[in-house]
């Protein structure tokens, strides 16, 4: 397993931040994953190693948080929210949609490791349902006919640079804050 220098340091100065080592397996665990992506056995033998404690300790961890992964999703990961107020507005329909148009269940990673789907619960954007996000970038009111065209935006990598699907990060960018703050109110 290889990690960046800047990863390597991070754990570094973490560590002795806590007052046992294995009080930072969880940070030192997002750490590994957001650089690989997901927590491999030899992963998950090298952070046990670090904070001086048994593989199985980090296993439990990993196994039972659902961020946590011990195999990466795809390329481009899409997260759909199936809590209740985004439910009621649609978002197993929007699932479907996604699921057909990107060609992998729910759940799973394509086969070519480009696309994967996870159908969870609440994004935080209740208010807004259905919610979607692709990687780290939060879409909202994804439904029906919507949820089709932004299927094919995603799929031809055109999502970015659409007008009609702005995330909701990138809103802050581009929208006075007045503006946001009322949509969202
Ligand atoms: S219920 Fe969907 S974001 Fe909270």
């Amino acid at each position: 397993m290889e990690l960046s220098e800047e990863t390597l340091s991070r754990i570094e100065d973490l560590i002795p931040k806590y007052p046992e080592k294995r009080s930072a397996a969880l940070m030192v665990i997002h750490l590994v994953q957001d650089e690989l992506g997901a927590i491999s056995d030899d992963a998950c033998s090298w952070i046990a190693e670090k904070l001086e404690i048994e593989p199985i300790n980090i296993k439990e961890l990993i196994t039972f948080y659902p961020m946590l992964r011990e195999t990466p999703w795809g390329k481009k990961h899409v997260r759909v929210c199936r809590t209740l107020p985004c439910a009621l507005r649609g978002s197993y329909g929007t699932c479907k949609v996604l699921e057909e148009k990107l060609g992998v269940k729910e759940g799973h990673v394509r086969e070519d490791g480009e696309f994967s789907i996870e159908f969870m619960e609440c994004l935080a954007d209740c208010g807004e349902g259905p919610v979607v996000m692709v990687g780290e970038e939060t879409f909202e009111n994804i439904e029906g006919k919507n949820a089709e065209k932004f299927a094919d935006l995603l799929i031809q990598e055109k999502l970015n640079t659409s007008k009609d699907f702005v995330s909701y990060e990138n809103s802050l960018v581009t929208q006075s804050p007045v503006s946001k703050t009322t949509k969202k109110k």
